[in-house]
């Protein structure tokens, strides 16, 4: 299979976990006989100190001609103290989503049995959680028009949804829903807000059309306390922009660590793959990033933009191998793990590919 893969490494940490990330993909493209061209581009902090946009034309130029595209992270601690900076490597990444028409967030809680004891929550609260969130990813709060009076005083952000925008990921959620346990969450705060009443209504006409999935509707507020309490009551779990953002960050915690979280933001062209994680400036270029959201994005982008099932799997079995033979990044590991066994970015990132060449005959349903 011939693809072009654009790698963009953003901010901080990015660079060092897209690394491993664009390995992953050589490896694979080798093994099963693949022709993966890669190009690389600019988004963010990075891009506004070269360019002072952080978005240059020539990145989402790249971007729209591309199959799929690997991104690391974004964002710098400069502007998150400096709340007037009016050009931010945030708008960055929210404009390629936009521009790629990517509104749908697919943010799957993979929970390896090895990290039970690297979360804060209780081992026997976690077991057996599986947990697939639809983010939708263009629309809300993000996107809606933003004020600040002029004597600086007043401020607002609109938050507002279309009935099309709810409809297309409430679409995909249910199809997931069906070829999963069948069961599916919508969360949303439709006891106060305008855009959770559309969002309800949309999604209770939807389910009509999809009577063997279960469906429940759960208030926010309630759903981030029923995430902690009892993780394995929820398997598709479909919600707003803002909603979802906050949620996936809470749900990373049942995985071990952000580190170990990958997402797929889909929708009528390119895929593209990112970790939950940021830019981490505090760590980055010490070889401390853990690079398996990374491994994990490049896994998703196999299955979900390619089709590539059985690689996907084994990039995921790979990571699952490196884990039982007791190897950890920082983020992950405890107080049991001998200090041997904690490597940096690139010793883990290299365990990764040691455990594909000795899996070369095995495949992987
Ligand atoms: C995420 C991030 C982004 C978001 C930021 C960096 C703009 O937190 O992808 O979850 O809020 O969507
Ligand atoms: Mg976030």
């Amino acid at each position: 299979m011939k693809k072009n893969i654009l790698i963009i490494p953003g901010d901080g940490i990015g660079q060092e976990v897209t690394t491993w990330g664009k390995k992953v993909l050589e490896k694979i493209s080798e093994k099963y006989g693949h022709d993966f061209a890669f190009d690389e581009a600019i988004m963010g902090h990075v891009a506004i100190e070269a360019t002072g946009n952080p978005l240059p034309d020539e990145t989402l130029e790249k971007a729209r001609k591309s199959d799929a595209i690997l991104f690391g992270a974004i964002g710098h601690a400069k502007y998150d103290n400096d709340p007037s900076a009016k050009v931010r490597p945030e708008q960055g990444l929210l404009k390629i989503r936009k521009e790629l028409g990517l509104y749908a967030n697919l943010r799957p809680i993979l929970l390896f049995d090895e990290l039970l004891n690297a979360s804060s929550l209780k081992p026997e609260i976690l077991k057996g959680t599986d947990i697939l969130f639809f983010r939708e990813l263009t629309g809300d709060v993000y996107f809606g028009e933003k004020h600040r009076s002029n004597d600086r005083n007043f401020a607002s952000d609109l938050m507002n949804y279309n009935r099309y925008e709810i409809e297309r990921i409430t679409i995909k959620a249910f199809e997931a829903a069906q070829r999963r346990s069948k069961r599916l969450c919508s969360v949303d705060k439709a006891n106060v807000l305008e855009t959770s009443r559309l969002w309800r209504e949309v999604v209770q006409e939807i389910a009509q059309q999809y009577p063997d999935v279960e469906t429940e509707h759960m208030f926010i507020d309630n759903a981030a306390m029923q995430l902690v309490k009892n993780p394995k009551k929820f398997d598709v779990v479909l919600t707003a922009n803002l909603f979802g953002d906050i949620l996936t960050d809470e749900a990373s915690q049942i995985a071990g660590s952000m580190g170990m979280l990958a997402s797929a933001s889909i929708g009528d062209g390119t895929g593209f793959f990112e970790p939950i994680h940021g830019s981490a400036h505090d760590i980055a270029g010490q070889n401390k990033a853990n690079p398996l959201a990374s491994i994990l994005s490049v896994a998703l982008m196999l299955e979900i933009s390619f089709g590539l099932k059985e690689e996907a799997a084994f990039v995921t079995k790979a990571v699952a191998d490196t884990l039982k033979a007791g190897f950890r990044t920082l983020d992950i590991a405890d107080n049991t793990t001998s200090p041997e066994l904690i490597l940096g970015t690139k010793e883990m990132g290299a365990k990764v590919l040691e455990a594909f060449a000795e899996k070369k005959n095995v495949v992987y349903s």
